[in-house]
Formats: structure tokens, sequence, C-alpha cells
């Protein structure tokens, strides 16, 4: 029963959505230089405490969307019980925010079943304290549940009003997330290594500089494969001798990864 559950899942659209057309954004340097870059920081208003509201539509979505497919560390249960992710869509969509799909946010795109957040997240292998790059912000839903599991949480969207929204909506609840407006191909040196990478939006492949920004032994998960086709979540981890090893996580469909200059 279980492994049906989880076959189900994985050929379930975890943020389907046409690409849009990108007005120029700040690309956020490549390896080994420090352009200027556009960055802005969410404020820190400490941990507000955070609303019941809706507990109940969350207590469920774990225990029979996530618990069943076979999701168990504790750190990413407890943080999807936690961040309201009906704050995290559009009014309208409110009622249907703890459903078992994707749902639109805007500008053609999707905040990703809940399924695929936790599956990336357990994936990803952090704790406490580490310090992660979010590439493909969206609504701010996946930054807020790695800033709930502890960990030091930075994210970069390539469309500017998405980027905006979710620093506000991050904010708002308390996350400390730093936000910028960027083409993540090249991720963000200036606050490498990361102890983990999370990639939301589909490339045709690894981007190198991503790669290169893992500290030893952490983990990269990204959904890797050709636009509006099936791809596949891989896990790259990098060696202390610099082997880089890949394991597949199965089928999932996201929108496209955009590059900044076309
Ligand atoms: C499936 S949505 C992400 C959902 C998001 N993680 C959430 O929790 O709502 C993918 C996002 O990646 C963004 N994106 C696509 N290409 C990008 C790139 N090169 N750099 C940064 N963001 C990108 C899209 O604009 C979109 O907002």
């Amino acid at each position: 029963m279980r492994r049906w559950l989880w076959l189900a899942a994985i050929v379930l659209v975890a943020g389907c959505a046409t690409a849009t057309r990108l007005p120029p954004v700040t690309q956020v340097g490549t390896a080994g230089t420090t352009p200027p870059v556009t960055v802005t920081t969410a404020s820190t208003t400490g941990v507000a405490p955070q609303p019941d509201e809706r507990m109940e539509e969350r207590i469920a979505m774990v225990e029979s969307q996530i618990e069943m497919r076979g999701i168990t560390d504790p750190a990413v249960l407890r943080a999807m019980r936690t961040v309201p992710r009906h704050r995290f869509v559009p009014d309208s969509d409110r009622d249907r925010a703890y459903g078992d799909h994707p749902l639109p946010i805007g500008y053609g795109q999707t905040i990703s079943q809940p399924y695929i957040v936790a599956m990336m997240s357990e994936a990803l292998g952090v704790g406490p304290g580490d310090r992660v790059l979010e590439v493909g912000t969206g609504s701010g839903y996946q930054a807020a549940v790695l800033a709930e599991m502890g960990c030091e949480v930075f994210t970069m969207e390539v469309i500017p009003e998405l980027a905006a929204r979710a620093e506000t909506t991050l904010a708002e609840f308390g996350y400390d997330v730093t936000v910028a407006n960027a083409d993540g191909y090249f991720g963000w040196p200036e606050h490498a290594p990361f102890d983990g990478i999370i990639v939301t939006a589909a490339p045709d492949h690894v981007p190198q500089p991503l790669i290169e920004q893992l500290a030893p032994g952490a983990a990269l998960v990204i959904p890797i494969g050709p636009v509006g086709a099936v791809q596949t979540m891989w896990r790259f981890t990098v060696a202390d001798d610099g082997t880089i090893q890949g394991d597949n996580l199965g089928s999932v469909v996201f929108v496209p990864f955009v590059r900044s200059d076309g």
C-alpha cells in the first residue's frame, strides 16, 4: 500500500506551469567573483507565534499525504505541521492549500505539492544551524519549512514580484530568510559553502556552480530533465576525494528552470 502511494506520488506534478516572459534581473555573481548584487534581507522579527488556524488540516495533510508515503524525519514532519501553508498561497486558494497537489501562485508559477516539499527536505539531510541555499523561492513556503527545521536559509528567485512577495510573507511569520531576486544558476558564492542546496525548478543539466558551492558531504537535490516532460529528481553528494555520487529519487514534473539571459 505504502509503495503504491509512493509510486502514485512521484508521477504527480510537483509544480507544473509554463515559463513566463521575464524582465531582466540581476545575476548573483559567477564563481570566484563578487559583483554588485541585488539582495534583500527579510527583517529579523524573531520567531513569531505561529497561528493555530487550520492546524487540523496540516495534521491531516502530514498523516495522509506525507507519512503514508514514507517520510519519517521528525524535523520535516514537525515543520510541515507548523508552517501555515495556506498563508503562502493566494487568498482565493486558501481552502485548497492542504490538498495533495501544487497550486498556482501567479506569474505562471506554482507552490509545489506538499509531499514533494517534504521529500526534498528530507533528502537534503540538513538540520539546525546548517546553511542551505534554495533556488526557486516561489511563494517562500519551501524556504519557511527549511527555516522551521532550524536551517539558515538563503533563497533565490528569478521573478522579481515573487521574490518581493515571498520576502514579505516570510518576514510576516518571523522567518529570518535571506531572499535575492536573481538567476540561481550561479548559486550564491558570497555565502558558500552550503550544507545543502535545493533547486525547485528543472534545468536540463546540473549547474556546475551549484556543485562547486557544496560543503564536503553536502547534498544538492535537484530535478533534471526536459521542459514539459517528466524529469528525474536527483541527489548529488560530493565525497572528500571530489567524486560525485548521484542518487535517483524518482520521477517528477517541475516548472522550467529559467535563465535570466533568455
Ligand atoms: C515550483 S516553483 C517553486 C516553489 C517554491 N519552492 C515554493 O515553495 O513555493 C519554481 C520557482 O523557481 C523559479 N525559477 C525558475 N528558474 C529560476 C532560476 N534560474 N533562478 C531562480 N529561480 C528560478 C520560478 O520563477 C518559480 O518561482
